[in-house]
């Protein structure tokens, strides 16, 4: 039985508690966060429902104190869903305590920190892998292998958008402080960099414009990433005050995918041929449990993580800030 920690006990702790809850062979022995009333709390608000609150953790220790946790538990992993900025030195802890490490994305919020990350899973013999829940999503996998098979033919142009709204009136809320969540561009948008660049690799040329809130966190922006022969648009917003939104849209010469997590059907094949639209069934089950589930096959040396590798992780942070870089240029 693998013995798991949870580091961080907000939304994405509540989350991983429920995947860990519903997969064999392991068990959350313990959880942290330094907020005691987060750890009495049952249910939380999720912006894509995901049954998050369907777990028991009162088998489970608590602490509020990360270090204490690590010198009293004997865990063999450890899941950290904190504050971004505390990704990197929460996970190099663990992995010297001797856990194999689950961290949230992003990685982190510089590439040095990254680095910190990798040079600890090297140096230790621990897994590090980063939660990029996306490469997880069904619906993200059937673009996957559209692409990779090349079934509709070549992809010419792709549109991905992550849509949702942050309130800067609460300052002391962690994700309005830029220098400890990176803005929209780093916690939100991140996430499609995140995809296209796992699934398309580096592009030949990025162009990005966006905007600058008052508290200075880039929350508003669009890139274009240009590749041979094809090109990606990623645009992500905080400002957007309707509910939050996930899509995509690909163009190949053969067909056109599209997926919005507010439409009905969610997911189409447009033929070129016919312009007959189908819809596409995917499997149901949360990408947060396929991700973890990823995760405890390779801890437990059933396959090596060749799907999600740090290294990827530490791309995709660079390309998101080359394209703050060109962002703050324009500004
Ligand atoms: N994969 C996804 O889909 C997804 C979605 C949302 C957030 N995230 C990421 O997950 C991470 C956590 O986000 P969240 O929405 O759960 O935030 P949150 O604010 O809800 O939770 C963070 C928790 O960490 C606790 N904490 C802060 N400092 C601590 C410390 N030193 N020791 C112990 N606990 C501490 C806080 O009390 C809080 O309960 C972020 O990096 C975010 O970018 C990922």
């Amino acid at each position: 039985m693998i013995k798991a920690g949870i580091c961080g006990f907000g939304g994405l702790g509540h989350v991983h508690a429920n995947s860990l809850w519903q997969l064999e062979g392991v068990k959350v022995a313990a959880v942290c966060d330094i907020n005691p009333e987060q750890l009495a709390r049952k249910e939380v608000a999720f912006n894509i429902e995901q049954n998050a609150n369907q777990f028991d953790i009162s088998g489970s220790r608590t602490y509020t104190d990360f270090k204490e946790m690590l010198a009293k538990e004997d865990l063999d992993m450890l899941v950290i869903a904190l504050p971004s900025d505390l990704h990197s030195p929460y996970s190099v802890m663990a992995m010297e305590s001797g856990c194999h490490v689950f961290s949230e994305k992003p990685m982190s919020l510089d590439i040095e920190s990254c680095n910190k990350m990798i040079a600890a899973r090297d140096a230790t013999g621990r897994e590090l892998m980063i939660g990029q829940c996306i490469r997880f999503w069904p619906e993200y996998e059937f673009l996957f292998d559209a692409i990779k098979s090349g079934r509709y033919g070549k992809l010419r142009s792709l549109i991905m958008e992550r849509l949702g709204y942050h309130s800067l009136k609460d300052p002391n809320n962690w994700f309005n402080q830029p220098e400890r969540a990176g803005g929209a561009l780093l916690d939100l948008h991140v996430h499609d960099v995140d995809w296209v660049q796992s699934t398309l690799g580096t592009p030949k040329r990025i162009n990005a414009s966006g905007v600058m809130r008052e508290n200075g966190g880039l929350d508003d922006s669009t890139s274009i990433w240009n590749y041979d022969g094809m090109y990606a648009t990623i645009r992500a917003s905080w400002m957007y005050t309707n509910p939050f939104l996930m899509a995509f849209k690909a163009v190949f010469d053969d067909a056109t995918v599209e997926y919005s997590s507010r439409s009905t059907p969610t997911l189409t094949v447009t033929s070129a041929e016919s312009l007959k639209r189908d819809e596409v069934e995917v499997a149901k089950e949360s990408a947060y449990v396929r991700e973890m589930r990823y995760f405890l096959e390779c801890i437990r040396g059933e396959r090596k993580n060749t799907r999600c590798t740090a290294e990827s992780s530490r791309e995709s942070i660079r390309l998101a800030l080359l394209e703050k870089e060109a962002i703050l240029a324009g500004i």
